[in-house]
């Protein structure tokens, strides 16, 4: 089965309380969503492959590392996972960036396909699939899918918030995709949203409502 990491760093703590509130508007809202994906960016590649190379320092030659080229993707899930795009490409600058449009719709909790633009090399590429949200997994489990049928073998999903039916879903479709998450919240509501949670991410981080 994949990880499932909870990303308990008291930074990333904080900034998930600031989101919950009802009271954090679209402006604040856009720049912790930002900031939150850039910290637990730092998590997710840590087991990003090294590589030892030979520099010269103003002082001696060093024997020292970097990446060893691991070429990354990372696909936001339309409209709310834009928001984490920034962030987790401060800390990846190399990441090319693909585009899945998936959204759910209000009566039957499915996830309707509408967008899919990825990089011609999608299937060279390790994938961070990026949501605030993890409610049914209906949606995360509809842009693995679309992923894996590009050729895509090695994918990491990051969300904010998650309810346990949304990691349940996702782990029981998809064992080999590590899951990271800031929050698992208690559960769903009648109308698929998460609770407490945050309310419609995509609304409150675009101001469409
Ligand atoms: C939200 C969220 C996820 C999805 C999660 O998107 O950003 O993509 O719901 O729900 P699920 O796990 O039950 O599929 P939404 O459908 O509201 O689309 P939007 O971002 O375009 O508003
Ligand atoms: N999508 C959201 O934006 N919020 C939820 O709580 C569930 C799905």
């Amino acid at each position: 089965m994949g990880k499932l990491m909870i990303l308990d760093h008291p930074l990333i703590q904080h900034k998930i309380s600031l989101i919950r509130d009802k009271k954090t508007g679209t402006r604040d809202f856009r720049l912790l969503v930002d900031e939150l994906a850039m910290l637990m960016a730092y998590e997710v590649t840590r087991d990003l492959p090294l590589k030892e190379v030979e520099i010269e320092t103003p002082v001696a030659k060093a024997k020292t590392k970097v990446i060893s080229g691991k070429t990354i993707g990372v696909v936001p899930v339309l409209r709310a996972g834009l928001g984490m795009v920034g962030g987790i490409l401060s800390l990846v600058p190399a990441a090319k960036v693909g585009h899945i449009g998936i959204y759910r719709d209000p009566e039957t909790l499915k996830p309707v396909e509408y967008y899919c633009k990825l990089p011609t090399d999608a299937a060279e590429r390790d994938f961070i699939i990026v949501d605030p949200m993890l409610a049914t997994g209906g949606s995360a489990n509809g842009a693995i899918e679309l992923l894996k049928k590009h050729g895509v073998k090695n994918i990491k999903l990051v969300c904010l918030i998650a309810a346990p039916e949304g990691v349940s879903a996702v782990q029981k479709e998809h064992d080999n995709v590590d899951i990271y998450i800031a929050a698992l919240d208690e559960r769903l509501n009648d109308h698929g949203y998460i609770v407490p949670g945050l309310g419609d991410a995509g609304d409150r981080l675009f101001g469409t409502k």
